[in-house]
């Protein structure tokens, strides 16, 4: 006898546990299945996001900073350190173990919102009855029918044409965050928030790291300004990012890599490496779901197609995340997932996609919401600006890290925040102020008049609004 559930959730990262959770609170049966293999078999809920993604490398940044400040900027605060050596074996099972933990903590989310797991692949089947009925392989056998149906599979990464993953030499984000030593010369082919992020922990670690990038300006979606800083610093930092290039023909040996190229005049160039990462984007995951067989539209990307409410063209059937249009981050799937559940509860569930935050956990960290300045001129808006430098924030001198700024760009009318931008110490935490801040429409005004602690990094930001009106009090 098949299972009955108001909704079932295929996948569970981001986009698909919250979902699950969301609906089971607002009283629905639920449902979600998940494929995910610890090494041992068994669940591992989160998706990319928890296994390989978001929390993994951030484990491995946070490590590997501390080795790179142990070796140098501590000796700046009189921590003199006699010698210092790297346990990378350590640091691995101490990332994996951090993995772990969250698995663990979706699992006991999901008992105590009484979702039912199912540890396998989920897939659409022919419908027996009302609703729609789908079909778990793998771990579990079992066969569920559903009166809504939430996707959320996720994306996988994008190989290059004809250089296959093979995780040993060539390594997709799962390859990048287990390497068992670290490379002598490690390649990273895509600029991108991957490559910059994996690029800094190796460095860090001790590899020459070489990134060749397509297009010939660094981060693009970020605002030239930030941009321009990040790769001055970047190069500092000694890493040796390539832009313009085109990738020609890769020779995978036993030992090497070996890549021919253009470089951005036209020139072939030769680079060999011992290990090659491939961070060229991700693309939308809906294999083995069947989608053919129910009719499931997807876009000329391979995307669920869907409407603004994340519904698809089948009645009651959802999709979130990575797997539909729109940034591929792990707090955009959240909010469509909480979104969806809330609709299907019915509720008025939206996700605001204007005041959706980057974050590149580089360092210094880099982060955004709203437009950019190259934005706004292309759309004719007239803006004012607002700059802070953390040399001028008696907190970042304090803490030792007084690179980059803070950012704000207003309405030149109505004062209006339109976009900050910070490149800096913990402009992943800054962020949320200037978030909020967009999500009530809020003017730089409001901003420079609240009170900020002092000493706070936070202070750079009330600063940055002050300056918008030529104002600042420190610089
Ligand atoms: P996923 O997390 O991909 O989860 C989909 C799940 O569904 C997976 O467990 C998959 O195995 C499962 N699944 C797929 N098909 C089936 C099926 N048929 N049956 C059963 N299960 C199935 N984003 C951020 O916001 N911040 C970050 O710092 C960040 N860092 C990242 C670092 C790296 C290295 C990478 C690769 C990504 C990072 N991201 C980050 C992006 C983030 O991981 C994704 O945006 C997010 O995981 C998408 O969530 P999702 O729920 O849509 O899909
Ligand atoms: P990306 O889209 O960020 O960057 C890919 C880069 O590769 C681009 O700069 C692109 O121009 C370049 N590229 C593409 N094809 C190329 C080629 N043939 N040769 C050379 N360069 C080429 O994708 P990435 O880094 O793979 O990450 C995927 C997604 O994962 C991100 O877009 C982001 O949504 C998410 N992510 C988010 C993080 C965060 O929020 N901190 C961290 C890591 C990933």
């Amino acid at each position: 006898m098949s299972k009955n559930f108001d909704v079932v959730v295929i996948g569970a990262g981001p986009g698909g546990y919250v979902a699950a959770i969301r609906a089971a609170q607002l009283g629905l049966s639920v449902a979600c299945i998940d494929d995910w293999k610890n090494e041992k078999g068994g669940p591992a809920p989160g998706g990319t996001c928890t296994n390989v993604g978001c929390i993994p490398s951030k484990a491995l940044l946070q490590s590997s900073e501390y080795f790179d400040h142990a070796g140098h900027a501590f000796a700046d605060h009189g921590i003199e350190m006699k010698s210092l050596s790297l346990n990378l074996k350590a640091m691995l099972a101490r990332k994996n173990t951090v993995v772990k933990q969250n698995n663990d903590g979706i699992l006991y989310l999901f008992k105590k919102n009484k979702v039912t797991f199912f540890h396998g692949r989920g897939a659409f089947a022919k419908p027996e009855g009302e609703g729609h009925t789908v079909r778990i392989t793998g771990a579990t056998e079992e066969t569920v029918i559903a009166r809504h149906v939430i996707i959320a599979t996720g994306s996988v990464p994008r190989a290059l044409p004809d250089t296959p993953f093979d995780e040993k030499l060539v390594l997709s984000n799962t390859g990048a965050l287990a390497m068992s030593e670290v490379p002598k010369r490690l390649g990273i082919i895509g600029a991108g928030v991957i490559g910059l992020e994996m690029g800094s922990v190796w460095r860090r670690l001790g590899a020459e790291v070489k990134i060749l990038e397509a297009l010939p300006a660094l981060l693009g979606a970020a605002d030239t300004q930030v941009a321009t800083e990040a790769g001055k610093l970047f190069a500092k930092q000694g890493l040796d990012i390539e832009l313009g290039v085109k990738i020609g023909a890769i020779t995978v040996g036993k030992q090497d890599v070996t890549i021919h190229y253009s470089d951005s005049k036209g020139t072939t160039q030769k680079a060999q490496f011992d290990r090659l990462i491939v961070s060229i984007g991700r693309v939308p995951n809906t294999n083995g779901l069947n989608t053919q067989e129910v009719g499931l539209k997807l876009d000329d990307r391979g995307f669920i197609a869907v409407d603004d409410h994340c519904k698809t063209n089948l009645p009651n059937v959802w999709a979130v995340g990575d797997v539909v249009r729109g940034p591929m981050l792990a707090h955009k799937s959240e909010e469509e997932g909480v979104a969806v559940a809330e609709r299907i509860a019915g509720q008025h569930g939206h996700v605001n996609f204007n005041t959706i935050p980057w974050v590149i956990y580089t360092s210094p960290e880099i982060a955004w919401v709203g437009k950019t300045e190259q934005q706004l001129k292309e759309a004719k808006v007239e803006y004012k600006t607002g700059t802070f430098p953390f040399l001028a924030n008696g907190r970042a001198r304090a803490l030792g890290d007084t690179t980059g700024f803070v950012k704000f760009i207003a309405d030149a009318r109505s004062d209006e925040i339109l976009g900050v931008h910070i490149i800096g110490p913990t402009a992943s935490e800054l962020i949320s102020e200037a978030v909020v801040a967009m999500e009530f429409r809020a003017s730089s005004e409001d901003i420079a008049r609240i009170c900020h602690a002092h000493p706070s990094l936070s202070e750079a930001v009330k600063e940055a609004a002050l300056a918008v009106d030529k104002r600042a009090l420190n610089f």
